[in-house]
């Protein structure tokens, strides 16, 4: 039974490429470095190309958007706050998109009602629901953020790893509008929200 729920994860990681995005991850260079001489020297060129950064986001997290490993690794814990308003129907439903884009649902399912892996809609958060946990938690997979000082609270009924998505998100925004989507898909009741 046990084994059969580790290769059935396993099938599920493989096919999203996040175990294949997890090896490695740990000795490769911080590749935000690498990147901004390349940049500094386009804007010498004179290059006109100013991406536009996105304000809400902008405004929340100080700074352009970045990696979401590299905005864990600068924040201190328990400061990562969504920028995005889930009550926005359309950052929401960009979220979903996202959510999606990322086979997070071939482990919590389309609606986030869970399957082989927990649901995201009930009252049972394993480290806690606020957004500084779950950035984290979805940035660093499970083994690695309770290295960081978060400690499993609550059990769900199926337990397992989830892997580490640093390597599979480019820019913060898109994971703070999965997690604004995935508040929206939660049916507990409005005392146990921490968001
Ligand atoms: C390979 C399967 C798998 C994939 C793919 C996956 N997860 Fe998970 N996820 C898990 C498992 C297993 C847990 C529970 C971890 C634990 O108990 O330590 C979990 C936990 C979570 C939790 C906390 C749930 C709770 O009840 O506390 C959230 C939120 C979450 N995942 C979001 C996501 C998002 C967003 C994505 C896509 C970017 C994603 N997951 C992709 C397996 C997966």
């Amino acid at each position: 039974m046990k084994s059969q729920f580790v290769r059935l994860l396993l099938a599920a990681a493989l096919s999203t490429g996040a175990f294949v995005g997890a090896v490695g991850a740990a000795d490769e260079p911080a590749p935000a470095e690498k990147s901004e001489p390349a940049a500094a020297e386009k804007k010498a060129d004179g290059a006109p190309e100013a991406a536009p950064a996105a304000p809400a986001a902008d405004a929340a997290a100080g700074g352009a958007p970045m990696k979401p490993i590299d905005r864990v690794e600068k924040t201190e814990k328990g400061k990562l706050k969504n920028p995005f308003d889930y009550k926005d129907p359309k950052i929401a439903e960009e979220g979903h998109k996202i959510y999606m884009g990322l086979s997070c649902n071939g482990c919590h399912g389309g609606g986030g009602g869970g399957g082989m892996c927990p649901p995201l809609t009930n009252e049972t958060w394993v480290y806690g629901g606020d957004d500084d946990t779950l950035f984290r938690l979805i940035t660093l997979g499970s083994q690695e953020l309770q290295k960081h000082g978060y400690a499993r609270k609550g059990q769900e009924g199926v337990v397992g790893p989830m892997p580490p998505y640093r390597d599979l998100i480019d820019d913060e925004t898109k994971l703070w509008k999965a997690i604004a989507w995935i508040r929206t898909v939660w049916k507990g009741r409005e005392e146990k929200k921490v968001w």
